[in-house]
């Protein structure tokens, strides 16, 4: 199996990185945004074309969710038009399009777990994009699995996770905003799920469309960092506030819980809860010391 892996220094990019060295049967290449810049079609069929593949994971996304309302046109061209660009070149060359996306793109009022047919409103500019982008990885390549995470986290680069161990040291109270539920999500089992799902889609009647994909259990981000704390036994008190009181420029769902029956039950997999992947991470960032942010 030939895998490419685009996007491969980001976070998810990275933790596909670091696992891709146990997977024996699979050959994998990665890009860098220095090597391959999704915004351009030459570049993307150059990497495409002719290099016998059969999947293609795109990690590559403008992910910067704030700063995509001052630079809609620009993440757009990632979000979309990057996504285009690799959606055709993978239909041209027969190779099936794993791509990457956002619960985000729902920002619904169901008030329960959400469904893949569920409606989409997205608001604000990486969202709508994100939405656009599952469009065209779908409509330009037949052969397209979209899958929507939530809260992703990682020993490497910039997350959420690393953010409050470095401010649980340098202050003695934080403020974290509770009326946002949802799930985290460490990108090491979307990595092992996206494996799982390559394996099958090789030894079955391979599976296409669009799937959810979580760690289980439910939490705020009040609540995330009280256990980031709890399993590093970090010193430092945290006050739960309201999303009012911390005003962003993109808004944020308020209830963003994905129901993921539909990839369990799709590539028979098992996803772990959240505060194992979670003290599972805690340890991998002792294990490399990577704490720094
Ligand atoms: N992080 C989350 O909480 C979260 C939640 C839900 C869904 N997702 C989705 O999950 C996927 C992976 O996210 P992640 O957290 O791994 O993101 P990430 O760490 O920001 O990685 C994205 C990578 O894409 C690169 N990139 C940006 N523009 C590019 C371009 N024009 N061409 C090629 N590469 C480009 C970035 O490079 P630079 O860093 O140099 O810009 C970065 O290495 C994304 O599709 C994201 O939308 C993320």
């Amino acid at each position: 199996m030939n895998v490419l892996v685009i996007g491969g220094e980001g976070q998810l990019g990275s933790e596909i990185k670091r696992l891709s060295n146990s997977w024996k049967d699979a050959n994998f290449a990665f890009t860098s945004f220095e090597n391959l810049d999704i915004t351009q079609k030459k570049q993307v069929d150059a990497h495409i074309n002719g290099k016998d593949y059969d999947f293609c994971i795109n990690c590559a996304a403008y992910t910067a969710v704030d700063k995509a309302e001052e630079l809609p046109d620009l993440a757009r061209e990632v979000n979309v038009i990057g996504v285009q660009n690799i959606a055709q070149a993978c239909s041209a060359n027969d190779i099936t399009l794993i791509h990457i996306s956002s619960d985000y793109v729902y920002h619904n009022e169901v008030n329960r777990p959400i469904l893949e047919n569920d409606p989409t409103t997205p608001k604000g500019v990486y969202a709508s994009t994100k939405l656009q982008g599952d469009f065209a990885a779908k409509s330009y390549n037949d052969k397209t699995i979209v899958i929507r995470t939530s809260w992703v986290y990682s020993m490497h680069a910039h997350n959420f996770v690393k953010t409050m161990l470095r401010l649980g040291k340098e202050k003695d109270e934080l403020n974290i905003v509770y009326d946002q539920i949802g799930t985290p999500t460490h990108a090491k089992d979307i990595a092992l799920a996206i494996f799982e799902i390559m394996k099958y889609n090789t030894q079955n009647e391979p599976q296409y469309g669009i799937f959810n994909f979580s760690n289980e259990g439910v939490t705020s981000w009040y609540d995330f960092t009280l256990e980031i704390f709890r399993i590093n036994k970090v010193e430092c008190k945290v006050n739960p506030i309201l999303s009012k009181q911390y005003p962003t420029p993109a808004q944020r769902p308020s209830f963003s819980v994905l129901d993921k029956s539909k990839i369990k039950k799709t590539f028979q997999l098992e996803i772990p809860h959240w505060k194992d992947s979670l003290a599972d991470c805690l340890k991998l960032l002792k294990k490399f010391d990577n704490i720094k942010v």
